[in-house]
């Protein structure tokens, strides 16, 4: 069977608690299906690298991913360390330079649990497609006459015509291959008159190559009203950088909680290594507590295993997970009380019954 090597990078925060408790799920899983191998090494990236080393990657972090054939993050963060530190200095050393430009976070409300929106169906199931690699992330600005009163500071976001159209035509394929087939493009294009119109302009033209999507575009503004008010119009959503890191976390809460939320960052070219993460970060008012909720890195470890090729034991992971949530097994953001070691039990044995 196929072997697989991937980076494992807890980071900071309730990180390590993710990630260990998901390489737990994932080895029981394929030790079960003997399907596949997979192996993970442990690379100590994060704050307390940072502390020893004065940075938050080694200097040959990008030729050590290449090796693996893909990453699953944590969380970085640290109350000790300036944010922007930290993220500039790991998440976003890795997302930019490997070119991990399609970033890709489905929500869905899984039984069990709560969508706190009035839908048919009780719950939520969108695909959300944020372009990762420029917008207001471009790492372009800086600050003159620092501490004057006439200090200025600019964040410049920076959209190329490439960097559009290949996350616009990702976000009408991912459209596509979902049965409801509809694509929401979310701008700014009214206050924003350059690089949000060069976004709309490129959206009309793409989708003409996709006549079986049907397609809207909205405000951002106007779509987080959408996706409380009218969250059964919506199927996937593609936007920039920040506006999906916004509407992301919105999302994630409006489908059940942030702690089930999974990413993908991908290269869709496999020329590099993809990172799989849950889209939450350090939590620090639950650190140690052993309540952190596993299920968003449980979920992006099934979206690696099906980026790898894995789909039959990412489906049946899915569906373990889904069983124990099913079964009321939840940690307290999901209303439940439950450890995260007791989702990890309960996971587990969900999937010691695979095997009859
Ligand atoms: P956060 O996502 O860490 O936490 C927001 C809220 O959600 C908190 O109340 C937290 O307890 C809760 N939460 C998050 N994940 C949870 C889980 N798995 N189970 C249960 N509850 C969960 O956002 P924040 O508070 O803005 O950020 C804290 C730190 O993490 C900051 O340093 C921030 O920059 C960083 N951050 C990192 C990432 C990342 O590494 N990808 C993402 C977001 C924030
Ligand atoms: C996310 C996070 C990151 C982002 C931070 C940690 C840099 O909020 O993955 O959503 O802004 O992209
Ligand atoms: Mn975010």
């Amino acid at each position: 069977s196929t072997s697989y090597q991937i980076a494992s990078i807890p980071g900071d925060g309730i990180g390590p608690e993710v990630v260990s408790a998901t390489i737990q799920v994932v080895e029981k899983l394929a030790k079960t299906l003997g399907t596949f191998q997979i192996n993970f090494t442990h690379i100590p990236w994060g704050t307390n690298y940072y502390k020893e080393h004065g940075r938050y990657l080694s200097e040959d972090a990008l030729t050590t991913l290449r090796k693996y054939d893909a990453g699953l993050f944590g969380a970085v963060g640290d109350p000790d360390v300036p944010d922007h530190i930290s993220l500039w200095g790991l998440l976003l050393a890795i997302r930019g330079p490997l070119q991990l430009y399609a970033n890709v976070r489905p929500v869905r409300t899984f039984p069990g649990t709560k969508c706190p929106l009035n839908t048919a169906t009780g719950g939520i199931d969108w695909m959300l497609v944020r372009e990762n690699s420029e917008g207001e992330y471009s790492g372009q600005g800086g600050r003159s006459h620092v501490g004057q009163p006439w200090e200025a500071a600019t964040e410049v976001a920076i959209f190329t015509r490439v960097g559009i159209e290949r996350i616009i035509r990702f976000a009408f394929e991912t459209a596509q291959s979902r049965p409801r087939k509809h694509l929401t493009v979310v701008t700014k294009s009214n206050s924003m008159r350059n690089g949000m119109v060069l976004w709309d302009e490129i959206a009309a033209s793409v989708a003409k190559d996709f006549p079986d999507v049907t397609w809207d575009k909205m405000l951002v503004d106007a779509m987080t009203v959408r996706m409380v008010w009218k969250p059964e119009s919506i199927d996937t959503i593609v936007g920039t950088n920040l506006h999906m890191d916004i509407l992301s976390d919105l999302a994630a809460a409006l489908a059940g909680s942030i702690g089930i939320a999974p990413s993908s960052n991908l290269d869709p070219t496999r020329k590099n290594p993809s990172l799989f993460e849950p889209v939450h970060g350090s939590a620090f008012d639950i650190i140690g507590k052993g309540i952190a909720n596993p299920v968003g890195t449980f979920w992006s470890a099934a979206e690696m295993l099906t980026w790898l090729g894995e789909k039959d034991a990412s489906a049946k992971l899915m569906q373990c997970i889904e069983n124990v949530c099913a079964a009321g097994i939840l940690t307290p953001d999901l209303g439940g009380s439950s450890s995260t070691q007791g989702v990890v039990d309960a996971v587990c044995s969900e999937i010691e019954k695979l095997k009859a």
